[in-house]
């Protein structure tokens, strides 16, 4: 990993999801030292909830596992694809969503993020808005997993 890895977590709205998986990744990063060699963010493939602070639930989860998310939510845009290296979808609908709006020069890497997971189980990150608290601790240990199994192969990458 020698030039900077840029990587854009994307779900469907940028509030529940997709913002964990940006803080925890942007952790285990710093856990490892490699902090200066990322750049990392998080977009929606929707336009609903654009500016607004992550949804009070995932905050509160976030919070009860040592992690802050400070993030405003955001809408994927088209220079998107040519600046990240990865774009690294939650669910099926979303990197469905994802494609159907990449440009024809996007350069990105788009894939879902429990993909580089090698347990077929955990490919998807469901999303938990019209869920209980226990799905998005859910959401969270996924997302703990799944970076987990992402920088272990961008390492692989060396
Ligand atoms: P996210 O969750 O895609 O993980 O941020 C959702 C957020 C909002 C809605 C659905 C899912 N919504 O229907 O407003």
């Amino acid at each position: 990993m020698k030039k900077k890895t840029s990587v854009l977590f994307v779900c469907l709205g940028n509030i529940c999801r997709s913002p964990v998986a940006e803080a925890v990744f942007q952790n285990l990063v710093f856990e490892n030292g490699l902090g200066d060699l990322f750049e990392i963010d998080s977009a929606a493939t929707s336009y609903n909830h654009i500016g607004e602070r992550a949804d009070p639930r995932t905050r509160k989860n976030a919070q009860k596992n040592g992690i802050e998310i400070t993030h405003r939510a955001r809408q994927l845009h088209s220079s998107d694809f040519t600046r990240y290296d990865y774009i690294l979808a939650m669910d099926q609908s979303n990197l469905k969503n994802i494609l159907s709006v990449a440009p024809s020069n996007s350069t990105a890497r788009i894939e879902l993020f429990a993909s580089f997971d090698p347990d077929e189980q955990f490919v998807e990150v469901p999303d938990p808005y019209w869920g209980e608290e226990k799905h998005f601790q859910e959401v969270y240990q996924l997302c703990q997993r799944a970076s987990h199994h992402f920088l272990t192969y961008l390492k692989s990458l060396k």
